[in-house]
């Protein structure tokens, strides 16, 4: 169970919460009680679903950390403190690397990889203020776990959240903080995801990246498309049980085992070759630990720290379902006659 155990009455900020993931997250948020701040770059947009919804708007650039600076401001007058916050903000176009121009790079860095980092540095000051918990939900994508041409730069964001998020994660669960931590990773949701070029900055010139309609592709027609509102409440229940990875198609939830097995082979890699880093960036290293931590990066609301048997323990069941879990996934595949995701990485 995560520190979050409470939504009622406490405050939040979704940023991107104009259009799609962002007010499908804002209302499910409203229904729970809480009081809800969303932040975007659309004005009109932003003061519609405002007063749709009944949130607070407060215009905010998510790749302006001075913009983000402010957001957090106006959030701690109005509410006087922030105990969720979900940086949710994106665009989506797609081109080719060989086409994209710095400025392409740049918008699309700037908004989904720089929009995640400027939300935290702007906020976790506040978040850890809260003796009863806190927690940050950053939006990533299944594209923070698969290649695919054209979604070059999409997925170097992506990519980037899911390691930013992780990480995150790992460092609090560390320092015992009660602020908790959740890598929002959807699949198709029908969103003004494929209209993203509507908030390109003029100054950025043309560019290469495009707008796609992925519903209206050979992809998005065998898809299973979720609507926003959806999100919001598998939002709701990740943040209670304290979960890092919330997937909104169950059917990719093997992509975080293989994740889990990846990072705890990583930290016990760490752990092997660089014990003076390591040590270094973990002053009180818990017991059992690599096992620990890599548990704790599957709950990042889970703040036991086992023994060292127990930490085994955990381990081996844990590497007892991420098989499973992998096992069933590769059944599927084969019996929908899909290829296997993990031989085209
Ligand atoms: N729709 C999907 O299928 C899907 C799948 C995976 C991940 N996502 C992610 O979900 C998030 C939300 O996207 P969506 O699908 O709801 O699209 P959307 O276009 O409906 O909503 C995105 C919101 O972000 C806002 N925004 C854009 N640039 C901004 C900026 N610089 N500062 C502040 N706000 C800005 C937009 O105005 C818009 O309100 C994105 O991070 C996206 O990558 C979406």
């Amino acid at each position: 169970m995560s520190a979050f155990a409470s939504f009622r009455g406490r405050a939040a900020v979704v940023t991107g919460g104009a259009s799609g993931l962002g007010r499908g997250i804002a209302e499910q948020l409203l229904a729970e009680g809480m009081r809800v701040a969303i932040a975007d770059i659309e004005a009109g947009a932003l003061q519609r679903t405002a007063a749709e919804i009944g949130a607070v708007a407060i215009a905010t650039d998510v790749s302006d950390l001075a913009s983000v600076r402010a957001l957090a401001a106006e959030a701690r007058r109005r509410f006087g403190t922030v105990h969720l916050l979900c940086n949710n903000a994106g665009v989506g176009p797609i081109g080719r690397i060989a086409d994209l121009t710095v400025e392409d790079w740049r918008w699309m860095i700037g908004v989904n990889l720089w929009g995640v980092i400027h939300g935290v540095q702007a906020f976790l000051p506040m978040l850890r203020a809260n003796d009863d918990g806190a927690h940050i939900v950053n939006t990533a994508s299944v594209g923070g776990f698969v290649t695919m041409p054209g979604l070059g730069a999409y997925a170097v964001t992506k990519f980037g959240v899911v390691a930013f998020t992780e990480t995150l994660a790992q460092e609090l669960a560390v320092e015992g903080s009660k602020v908790g931590v959740t890598a929002l990773c959807p699949g198709p949701v029908r969103t003004n995801i494929k209209t993203s070029s509507r908030n390109r900055p003029p100054g950025l010139g043309p560019g290469a990246l495009r707008d796609v309609d992925l519903e209206k592709t050979e992809f998005g027609a065998s898809a299973r498309w979720i609507e926003p509102r959806e999100v919001g409440r598998i939002v709701v229940a990740a943040i209670r049980r304290g979960d890092l990875y919330a997937f909104t198609h169950p059917e990719h939830s093997a992509l975080s085992s293989s994740v889990c097995r990846r990072s705890s082979r990583r930290v016990g890699y760490l752990r092997r070759i660089e014990p003076l880093v390591y040590d270094a960036l973990t002053p009180t290293p818990p017991r059992g630990a690599p096992h620990a931590i890599a548990r704790w990066t599957v709950r990042s609301g889970d703040r036991r720290r086992p023994g060292h048997r127990q930490g085994r323990r955990a381990a081996s069941r844990r590497r007892g379902r991420a098989g499973n879990a992998r096992r069933a996934h590769l059944a599927r595949a084969q019996r929908d006659g899909r290829a296997d995701p993990s031989r085209r990485r």
